[in-house]
Order: C-alpha cells, then sequence, then structure tokens
C-alpha cells in the first residue's frame, strides 16, 4: 500500500515534468523564430543568431522581397504594413485573415524581443512602412550611386537587400559581408 502510493505520487511527477516540457516545446515551436540580435563589442556588427524564420511569414511574404527579418522594423510599422496589405507599394499583397493575424503576431513578438534598435535611431514618433525610410538606413546608404541600385538590374531597387548584402536573410549587415552584383566588394 505505501509503495503503491508512492508509484502514484511518482508517476504523476513524472507525468507532470513531462507535459510541462512538451509544453515548452510547443512554446518555442509556436514563437517560431528562437533568436535575438547580438552586438559585438564594437558594436557595428549585427549577427541573429538563428536562421529559422516562421514558414507562413516566409511563404507569402517572401515572394517578390526576401521576408525581410521582422527586427528590421518597430512593431507599429509592421502593424501598418499588415493593415494595408491590399495597397502594398503599389501591389496587391493580401493574405487571408487568419493568415495575417498569425504573421502579425509572429512580426510583433519578434520585433519587439529583439529588435535592431540602432536601425530606430532618430526615429522619433514616425512610423514608417519602410525599412528605406529610417533615418539610420538612410544614413548608411545615401553614399551608394545610383548605378549602383537603380540602373543595376541585378539590384533594381534598394529595398532588394540581399542582392547585396549576402547574409541578409540571415539578419546580417555587417559592411565586411557586402558585395556589389556587377561591381564588387564594397570598401570604403
Ligand atoms: C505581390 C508582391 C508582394 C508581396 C506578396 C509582398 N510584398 Fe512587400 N513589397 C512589395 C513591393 C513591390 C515593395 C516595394 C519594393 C521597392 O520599393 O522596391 C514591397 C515593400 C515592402 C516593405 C518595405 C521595404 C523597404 O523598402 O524598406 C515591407 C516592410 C514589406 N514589403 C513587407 C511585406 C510583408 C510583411 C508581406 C507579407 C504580408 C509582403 N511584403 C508581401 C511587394 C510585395
Ligand atoms: C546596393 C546594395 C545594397 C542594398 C540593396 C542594401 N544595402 Fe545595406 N549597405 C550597403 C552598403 C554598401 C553598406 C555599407 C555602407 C558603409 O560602408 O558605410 C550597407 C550598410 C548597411 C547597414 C549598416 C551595417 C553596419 O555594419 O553598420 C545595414 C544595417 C544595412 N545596410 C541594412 C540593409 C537592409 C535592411 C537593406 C534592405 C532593406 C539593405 N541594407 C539594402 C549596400 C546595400
Amino acid at each position: 500500500m505505501k509503495n503503491n502510493t508512492i508509484m502514484i505520487a511518482g508517476s504523476l511527477l513524472l507525468t507532470s515534468i513531462l507535459t510541462f516540457s512538451f509544453y515548452g516545446i510547443g512554446q518555442s515551436l509556436a514563437s517560431g523564430n528562437e533568436g535575438y540580435w547580438e552586438l559585438d563589442d564594437d558594436d557595428d556588427d549585427y549577427r541573429h543568431s538563428s536562421t529559422i524564420q516562421n514558414p507562413l511569414y516566409a511563404e507569402e511574404c517572401g515572394s517578390c522581397h526576401m521576408a525581410y527579418p521582422a527586427q528590421l522594423l518597430p512593431g507599429a510599422s509592421w502593424r501598418r504594413v499588415m493593415q494595408g496589405l491590399d495597397q502594398h507599394f503599389g501591389e496587391n499583397a493580401e493574405v487571408d485573415a487568419t493568415t495575417g493575424q498569425a504573421i502579425e503576431k509572429y512580426l510583433l513578438q519578434t520585433s519587439d524581443s529583439s529588435s535592431y534598435r540602432k536601425l530606430f535611431r532618430n526615429l522619433g514618433d514616425r512610423v514608417p512602412l519602410r525599412i528605406t525610410d529610417l533615418p539610420y538606413f538612410i544614413h548608411e546608404h545615401d553614399e551608394i550611386p545610383s548605378r549602383f541600385i537603380q540602373a543595376n538590374d541585378k539590384v533594381g531597387s534598394i529595398s532588394q537587400c540581399n542582392a547585396c548584402h549576402q547574409n541578409a536573410e540571415r539578419g546580417q549587415f555587417d559592411e565586411d559581408n557586402v558585395f556589389i552584383p556587377g561591381f564588387g566588394r564594397w570598401d570604403d
């Protein structure tokens, strides 16, 4: 009798440990992106610790341009982007309501938890729709001549991050990995 009680108590304990840890795994899968931005010592090198992207996001938002890492815009901007998908920079990028909610949730969670804060410098209260409208972004790119961008048919637009930043999909934008197609490595 005494042994039985101990066994039942033991298996209950085991069950709850298992349930709890499966719940934990479920949670991390649900959040889809366990990564975070790391700033190394000189504060100039940004790495995303994870290449895992949310598959739904990658599929719905990665066909016309790369699926921009959520860390590149503040949450308020993502909300605006998601609200205007029927008129999305001259395209219709609408998704159904359930898909839209899931993507927005992913973007907001990821942006809030691990934003690339340096990019949001001098932004104030503005809520830009574009990464390329962030003051820090403009400051970093304003010396690139247009023959490297618009007049370069391998790039076409400054919004095509991955044309020049070889590790953009992994959230890496450090200056050492910039290669301008048709021109070569960026050296300044
Ligand atoms: C049908 C094509 C298409 C789809 C699908 C699409 N986009 Fe876009 N997106 C565009 C175009 C076109 C631009 C403007 C690019 C340019 O100016 O070169 C753009 C630009 C953007 C920008 C601003 C980039 C910058 O310049 O900083 C963001 C952010 C963005 N899209 C997010 C999304 C999200 C989120 C989704 C999925 C819900 C999505 N896009 C799906 C066509 C699309
Ligand atoms: C035409 C090529 C090109 C495109 C397209 C481009 N970039 Fe850049 N980017 C550069 C160059 C060149 C630099 C380095 C500028 C310098 O030397 O100061 C840079 C610098 C940066 C930096 C600063 C890195 C650091 O070490 O401080 C960030 C962040 C960045 N880009 C993000 C982006 C994002 C996000 C996009 C897309 C929305 C993008 N870039 C599109 C060429 C490009």
